[in-house]
Order: structure tokens, then C-alpha cells, then sequence
């Protein structure tokens, strides 16, 4: 091969690179990944195994459920393969927010949603909880979503 076609085929080799990379653009998102967000300095409770996939196909709950704009609107236009932000992007603080001390002001529900654990409690905790109520209304049995410190961090607090 002489320097000219070695050139031209890794010009080559470099733009089928850069077509794929176009044609597979887009997230793909895990069926199920443990929920244990990387700025968080240490986690404090166990990691959380969450069901992405069976949450849209089996609960049929919609990505606009729980992905939102930079407003808090949902995305309701968002289909399979679409990007998203993660939710530390915008509920940037790692973490719970303390008791307050007596006298101390309580937060408003949006500056307490400003810490990331909360965001994610209120966003999963919610659902469960009118899920499961509406269950037992329906049908007089327990509903299965789990609201319990232990079911949702299996082992719980990290010793
Ligand atoms: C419906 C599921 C669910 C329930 C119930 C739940 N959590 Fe969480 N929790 C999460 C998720 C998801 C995160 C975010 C974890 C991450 O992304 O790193 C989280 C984060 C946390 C964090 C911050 C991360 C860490 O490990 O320090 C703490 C602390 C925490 N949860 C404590 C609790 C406690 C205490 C309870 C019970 C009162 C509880 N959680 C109940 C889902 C749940
Ligand atoms: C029940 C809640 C829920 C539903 C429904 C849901 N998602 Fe998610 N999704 C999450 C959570 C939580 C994460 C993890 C975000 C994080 O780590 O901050 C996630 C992660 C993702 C990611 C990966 C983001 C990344 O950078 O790692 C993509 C892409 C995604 N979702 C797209 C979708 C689409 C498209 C739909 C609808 C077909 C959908 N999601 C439905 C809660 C949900
Ligand atoms: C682009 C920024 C952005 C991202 C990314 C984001 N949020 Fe939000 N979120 C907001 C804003 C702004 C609000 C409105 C202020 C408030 O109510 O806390 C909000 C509100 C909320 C609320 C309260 C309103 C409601 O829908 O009930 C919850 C719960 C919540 N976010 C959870 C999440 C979760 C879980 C994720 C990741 C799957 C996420 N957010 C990703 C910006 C964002
Ligand atoms: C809008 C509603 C909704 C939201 C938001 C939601 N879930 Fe669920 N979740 C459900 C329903 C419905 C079930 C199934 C309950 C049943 O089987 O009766 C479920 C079941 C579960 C289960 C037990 C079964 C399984 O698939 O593993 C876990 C764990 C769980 N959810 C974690 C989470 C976490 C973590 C989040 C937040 C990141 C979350 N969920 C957000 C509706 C929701």
C-alpha cells in the first residue's frame, strides 16, 4: 500500500466511525441498575435496585411520570431511546435534608427537594404510596410497592 491509500483508509475507517456513532445516537437505559449515584461522597443506606424497564412495560407508568424539564414540567413527548438528564443535574444536593432543631424554620417542600434524596423519595415514595392505597380500595388486599426503609434499600443502613 503506498502512504496515499493508508491515509485514505483510515479517512475511511474514521467516517463509518463517525456515521455509526450518528445512527446510534440516544441513551440506552439498563432494564434494572442499582440506584447509587456517583457525587454522593458516601452512601449511608444501601443501593437501591430499581426496575427501569419493568416500571415503563409492567406498572405502566410514562417517562413523563418521572422525567421532567428544567421547570419540573414533565416530558411527556420522551420516547424509548431518548436522552435524559440524571436527576443529581438539578437536585444537586447529595443527600437528606437533617430534622430541623427545634425553632429552626422547616424547609418548603421545594427547597427540601433541592437535596437529591429527597427529590428521589418524594418521586418513588409518592407513586407506591397512591398506588398501594388505591389497591387496597380496589381489592381490599396489601398493594406490593414498596414504601419501607428496608424494602427499597435491601440491608438498609450501611454499617
Ligand atoms: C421507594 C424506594 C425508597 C424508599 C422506600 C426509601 N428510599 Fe432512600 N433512596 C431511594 C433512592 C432511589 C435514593 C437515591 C440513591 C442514589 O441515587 O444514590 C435514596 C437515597 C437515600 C439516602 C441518600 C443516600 C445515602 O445512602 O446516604 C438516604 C440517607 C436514604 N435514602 C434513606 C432512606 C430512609 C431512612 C428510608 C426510610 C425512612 C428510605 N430511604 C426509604 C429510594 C428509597
Ligand atoms: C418510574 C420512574 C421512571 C420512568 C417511568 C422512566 N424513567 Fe427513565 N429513569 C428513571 C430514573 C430514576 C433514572 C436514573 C436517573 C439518575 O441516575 O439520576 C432513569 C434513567 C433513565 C435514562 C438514563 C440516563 C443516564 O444518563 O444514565 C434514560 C435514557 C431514561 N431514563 C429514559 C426514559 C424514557 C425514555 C422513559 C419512558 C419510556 C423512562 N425513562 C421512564 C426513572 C424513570
Ligand atoms: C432539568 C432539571 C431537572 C431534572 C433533570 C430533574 N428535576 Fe425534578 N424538578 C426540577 C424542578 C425545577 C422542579 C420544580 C421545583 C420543585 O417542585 O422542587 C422539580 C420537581 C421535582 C419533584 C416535585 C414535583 C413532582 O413532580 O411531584 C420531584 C418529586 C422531582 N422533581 C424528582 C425528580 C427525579 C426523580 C428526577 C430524575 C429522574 C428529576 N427530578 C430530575 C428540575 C429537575
Ligand atoms: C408513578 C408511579 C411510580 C413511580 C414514580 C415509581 N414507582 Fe416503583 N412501583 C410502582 C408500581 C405500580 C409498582 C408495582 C407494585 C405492585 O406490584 O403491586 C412498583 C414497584 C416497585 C418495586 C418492587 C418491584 C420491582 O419491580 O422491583 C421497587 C423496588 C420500586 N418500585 C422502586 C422504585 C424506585 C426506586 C422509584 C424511584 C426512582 C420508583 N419505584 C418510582 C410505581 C411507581
Amino acid at each position: 500500500m503506498t502512504k496515499r491509500t493508508i491515509l485514505t483508509t483510515i479517512a475511511a475507517v474514521f467516517s463509518s466511525m463517525f456515521i455509526a456513532a450518528i445512527l446510534f445516537a440516544g441513551t440506552t437505559v439498563p432494564d434494572t441498575f442499582n440506584m447509587e449515584t456517583k457525587a454522593y461522597e458516601e452512601h449511608t443506606y444501601n443501593p437501591v435496585p430499581f426496575t427501569h424497564k419493568k416500571h415503563v412495560t409492567d406498572y405502566k407508568i410514562t417517562c413523563g411520570d418521572c422525567h421532567h424539564d428544567d421547570k419540573g414540567k414533565a416530558l411527556t413527548g420522551l420516547k424509548e431511546g431518548d436522552d435524559v438528564q440524571k436527576c443529581i443535574e438539578c437536585h444537586k444536593n447529595p443527600g437528606k435534608v437533617e430534622k430541623p432543631k427545634k425553632g429552626e424554620p422547616k424547609l418548603t417542600d421545594k427547597e427540601r427537594r433541592q437535596y437529591h434524596a429527597e427529590a428521589l423519595h418524594d418521586n418513588c415514595k409518592d407513586c407506591h404510596s397512591e398506588h398501594n392505597k388505591k389497591v387496597k380500595k380496589d381489592t381490599g388486599k396489601n398493594g406490593e410497592a414498596p414504601t419501607s426503609c428496608n424494602k427499597c434499600h435491601p440491608g438498609g443502613k450501611i454499617k
